[in-house]
């Protein structure tokens, strides 16, 4: 007998909580658990311009043959104009190399395993808190994971001077991981002169730094939500990325992601990406070619990508619109404490300061499930849910 022995794992702490919320038999069930946005009658809806993009697709696609080891071309080249902008200087030196992923996790995990196999990282320095993947992906290869301090839980607000303390302790050729902007789970990121001294910070130390690049176009908008990776690309030569399209293009389950690795000249970004191509081989082949080439006749048709931009705007407006109503209600519905700072946060998520037990409570007695740590989707709520949601709130406070 082999697997006898083998004891159940503990459920995902956000992809298990879908698992439970599916078999919820209350029908006043409320979904504010993974990250992922609901238009204003609850739906996930397929962005139109990747609808539009997809029909175009079927009509001319001939083949289903293998695709190369990083992926769509096109969609590799474009991806790094969203997060460079097309006219740096690292697009035009031939500076950086984008593989194709399986979604931002995959990317994650690629990082990581570069990291480790070829770079001989011993530490991840890692925002605490963060997404619980993060942890668990650093801690599958190997690499020992030190946390920095992030949030002021007193002030909501981010604890600038406990970063810089912790982070002054990361070492030489140590990962820094930072969320290139709509921190999960805080929705607090560094403003952007706290972006540049990061930068300078990391130039000067000699980290590797790591983007989680997972919301462009969720915070402020897609130039304005990658000036933390410029910041650095101004200071840093070597630099690695996770994006992910999932949330921005709506394309959860088509896993389409990018590892980008930004290096000091072209000759180097080369030989990092040959071995990328081998770490990639050794964990699932190559990838899949409906999503990336999706995206990829988005971003490269002018008019398919103004209507992206456009839907990507509204998404923004809308989550923007929910945190407003959300802390208006709060206090509608009796709250004492001032939420405010809900309206600050950026992205699909609102750290709300909620502690496990009355998470546990929001569950058990109004079916309204969220992470554990307190984070609820804002992008999950609609006019229909908001009120019984902040009700509920109010009752467990
Ligand atoms: C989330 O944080 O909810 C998303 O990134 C989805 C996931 O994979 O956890």
């Amino acid at each position: 007998m082999f697997f006898d022995t083998i004891q159940a794992a503990p459920a995902d702490p956000i992809l298990g909580l879908g698992e439970a919320f599916k078999v919820e038999a209350r029908p006043e069930k409320v979904n504010l658990g993974i990250g992922v946005y609901k238009n204003a009658k609850g739906e996930t809806p397929i962005v139109k311009a990747v609808k539009e993009a997809e029909k175009r697709l079927l009509d001319t696609e001939t083949s289903k043959n293998y695709l190369t080891i990083d992926g769509v071309a096109e969609y590799n080249a474009q991806t790094q104009i969203l997060l460079f902008g097309a006219d740096h200087e690292i697009i035009a030196g031939h500076r950086a190399k984008t593989a194709q992923s399986l979604g931002g996790t995959g990317a994650l995990r690629v990082a990581a395993e570069l990291a480790k196999r070829q770079l001989n990282v011993k530490k991840v320095w890692i925002s605490n808190p963060t997404w619980p993947n993060h942890n668990a992906i650093f801690k599958a290869v190997g690499i020992e994971v030190c946390d920095y301090r992030y949030y002021n839980a007193a002030e909501h607000k981010l604890d600038w001077d406990g970063l810089i303390e912790d982070l002054s302790q990361a070492g030489k050729g140590d990962v820094v991981l930072l969320h290139g902007c709509c921190h999960n789970p805080t929705g607090i990121d560094p403003t952007p002169e706290q972006w540049d001294k990061l930068a300078q910070m990391s130039a000067d130390k000699g980290w590797l730094p790591l983007f989680d690049f997972a919301y462009q176009g969720f915070g402020n908008g897609l130039e304005e939500d990658a000036y933390g990776l410029r910041s650095f690309l101004k200071c840093n030569k070597e630099l690695l990325i996770a994006s992910s399209y999932s949330k921005n293009f709506g394309m959860y389950n088509e896993r389409v992601g990018a590892f980008t690795v930004v290096a000091e000249n072209e000759d180097i970004a080369n030989r990092v990406h040959s071995q990328v191509k081998t770490i990639i081989r050794t964990l699932y082949s190559n990838p899949a070619s409906h999503g990336a080439n999706t995206v990829a006749l988005v971003l490269k048709d002018d008019a398919l990508k103004a209507q992206w931009i456009a839907e990507l705007d509204e998404m923004r407006g809308r989550i923007k619109t929910m945190r407003e109503k959300f802390v208006e209600l709060l206090k509608a519905k009796g709250a004492t404490q001032n939420f405010d700072f809900i309206i600050e946060q950026n992205g699909m998520f609102s750290f709300s300061g909620l502690m496990p037990e009355q998470v546990n409570r929001l569950k058990n007695e109004f079916a309204i499930y969220i992470v554990r740590s307190g984070r609820i989707n804002v992008a999950g709520m609609t006019e229909n849910n908001i009120s019984y949601i902040c009700q509920s709130i109010v009752k467990v406070l």
